[in-house]
């Protein structure tokens, strides 16, 4: 299943997850030169976030990706050398007391989706504050509810009713995209989340 992941994820979004990312890459602006710049990829899944950072980034850029899925990193793991040869892929959970990384040398804290399927939020958070050092950057890519008229009936459909059934044919695994959709809904709407971003400590 973690081998087709991408493609699911192209699939699902229409190509739309690259956009997604894209803006997300934008918004980090790693520096293109040598000066370092440090990344953790929380709940990075392969790796695909991180990979288009290095390939936006400098000399000085070094990523750690990490993810509760093994077999995930695994994918990342096997496609990091064509990409970037100084990612670190660690198997972890987000929802660890404490992340097992050094409080220094890292810098900004992308994720998507992972928060979704987290409980104890609030915690995570905090944690994600605890390992960054002053002057460093929280950016956190994730899903929310619809609520434009219309929109919302069709992106339910879309989503219990199309994805997955898509998982099923291209993974195999029909269980793991009905618990994503299922998460994305039960997540706090996009204002709420924020409020509790801000809570942690983050200032905007
Ligand atoms: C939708 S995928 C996103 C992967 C990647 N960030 C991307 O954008 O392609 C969500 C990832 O979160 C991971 N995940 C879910 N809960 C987690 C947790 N509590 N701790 C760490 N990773 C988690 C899953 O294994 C999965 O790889």
């Amino acid at each position: 299943m973690a081998s087709r992941y991408d493609l699911m994820n192209d699939l699902m979004s229409r190509g739309l997850h690259r956009v997604w990312k894209d803006i997300m890459i934008t918004t980090l602006n790693p520096p293109k030169n040598e000066a370092p710049f440090a990344l953790i990829d929380v709940a990075g899944g392969t790796g695909d976030i991180a990979f288009r950072a290095a390939k936006a980034a400098g000399s000085g850029f070094r990523a750690t990706v990490c993810d509760i899925n093994t077999d995930m990193l695994d994918v990342g793991r096997n496609r990091a050398p064509r990409v970037i040869s100084t990612s670190r892929f660690r198997s972890s959970r987000a929802m660890r007391k404490r992340w097992r990384f050094p409080t220094a040398p890292l810098t900004p804290t992308p994720s998507r989706s992972g928060s979704a399927t987290c409980r104890g939020i609030d915690a995570a958070l905090r944690e994600a504050y605890r390992v960054l050092r002053p002057g460093s950057r929280f950016l956190c890519l994730e899903f929310s509810t619809v609520d434009v008229p219309g929109l919302d009936r069709l992106y339910d459909f879309f989503s219990f009713k199309v994805i997955p059934p898509l998982g099923r044919a291209v993974t195999g695994d029909a269980d793991s995209y009905q618990y994503l959709v299922e998460s994305i809904r039960k997540f706090s709407q996009a204002n709420a989340f924020a409020e509790m971003i801000r809570a942690a400590a983050f200032r905007g």
